[in-house]
């Protein structure tokens, strides 16, 4: 028998899609699924994105430019302006959701055996993109009980080795919930700076921020056009997973250059999901006014709920539309498969994400879970009475 790749046995499984036959298994049986487990919003795609798809003049499905069309570029530019954030279109190369320019920023930037530092716990693909670069990630702790913070400035310092090349940031981050202030931005602008690295920034939640707090961009820091790699995503943004459109951005034209040869080896970016997406960019502020108001009404019913079940704790989310919940057991991934195969209440139970996958740092987060608050606020009123009444009964 040919033998499977080291990588290949060594790429972890999502923790956010490895309990899918479970959830299957569970549906056989009748019951009724609560997916707290995956960043799947319930939220309307706009219908000028899904128009614009139905009454297109195209009579050839043909590829588009490898850096994404033209026209579509300059349009994410001005959104970009919008945000302050001031790139032209040959800054931005279009790519197959934020996970292919996350591939393609490893690509750019790290041969194997490199090392990026990723504040922990963090987007659990990020594991996965490394293992297929061969790259090493070196994880700085953020803790529950600080909010995940970003740890202080020495503690990345104290994991810089020639292997460095990166340090990358997920804002507001997911699974964590964290929104990063303008001077935690400008700490890791200093550090990238003094050690000549590289700072990705992966800013897919960039419209989902809460409590009047806004976002601060790795591109509205001066000085930090050689350094700063921007990974976006339309996935989120207009609940358009399915449309696989994402892209990269960056000032420093090397990386632009080198990004631009791996979007030539895979041709071009779905061009019936670029059409959607440029139409998307009309999408009136209102849209993202009721969407925005009803993230934090959710996430204020989920907190609220959560806080009251005895040793449960959580961190107050200021973005996305996640957080860790740290539970009183010991092992999350057994907790989670028996919540699918021997737990319902009047047939309806819970799917959630283990979030040890969430962390690199072997046995970290085994007692904690990944929660989407991405159903409405009934479903998740009923969902955390399932989580408190499972934990009533549950023996590790
Ligand atoms: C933080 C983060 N980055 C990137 C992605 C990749 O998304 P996509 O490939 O759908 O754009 C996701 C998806 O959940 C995410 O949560």
């Amino acid at each position: 028998m040919p033998r499977i790749s080291r990588k290949g046995q060594q790429m972890p499984e999502s923790p956010i899609r490895k309990l899918v036959p479970f959830a299957e298994n569970a549906y056989k049986q009748g019951k009724t699924v609560f997916h707290l487990n995956i960043g799947q919003p319930d939220i309307k795609t706009p219908q000028i994105a899904l128009d614009a798809v139905k009454i297109h003049s195209l009579d050839i499905l043909a590829y588009t430019r490898s850096e994404g069309s033209e026209k579509y570029r300059q349009k994410i530019a001005k959104y970009y302006a919008k945000n302050d954030i001031h790139v032209n279109h040959e800054d931005i190369i279009v790519t197959t959701g934020g996970s292919e320019a996350l591939l393609f920023a490893f690509g750019t930037i790290t041969d194997a055996g490199d090392e990026v530092i990723i504040p922990e716990p963090f987007y659990a693909n990020y594991n996965g993109f490394s293992t297929a670069s061969g790259v090493k990630v070196v994880p700085v702790i953020s803790k529950i009980e600080d909010n995940f913070a970003l740890p202080p400035i020495e503690e990345f310092e104290k994991l810089i080795t020639p292997k460095t090349k990166a340090i990358l940031i997920c804002n507001p981050g997911n699974p964590t919930g964290y929104l990063y202030s303008k001077e935690e931005i400008k700490k890791l602008a200093e550090i990238v700076k003094k050690h000549d690295l590289f700072l990705i920034a992966d800013e897919v939640y960039r419209e989902f921020t809460y409590d009047g707090i806004s976002h601060h961009s790795i591109l509205q820091e001066n000085g930090l056009e050689n350094h700063a790699i921007i990974i976006d995503s339309v996935s989120k943004r207009y609940s358009m997973c399915g449309a696989r459109i994402g892209c990269l951005v960056s000032k420093n034209k090397d990386v632009i250059k080198t990004t631009l040869k791996f979007a030539q080896a895979r041709l071009s970016p779905p061009t019936l999901a670029q059409i959607a997406s440029e139409a998307a960019l009309d999408t009136p502020q209102s849209y993202f006014d009721n969407v925005i108001n009803e993230y934090v009404e959710r996430r204020n019913v989920l907190i609220e709920e959560l806080n009251k079940i005895e040793g449960v704790q959580v961190a107050n989310p200021k973005g996305a539309f996640y957080c860790i919940v740290q539970l009183p057991i010991k092992n999350s991934d057994a907790f989670a498969k028996w919540l699918l195969e021997s737990f319902d209440i009047d047939g309806e139970t819970i799917m959630v994400a283990p979030a040890a996958g969430f962390y690199s740092t072997p046995g970290m987060g085994l007692n904690q879970i990944r929660i989407a608050y991405v159903l409405n606020k009934e479903s998740l009123v009923k969902a955390v009475n399932i989580l408190k009444e499972a934990l009533k009964i549950y023996k590790d």
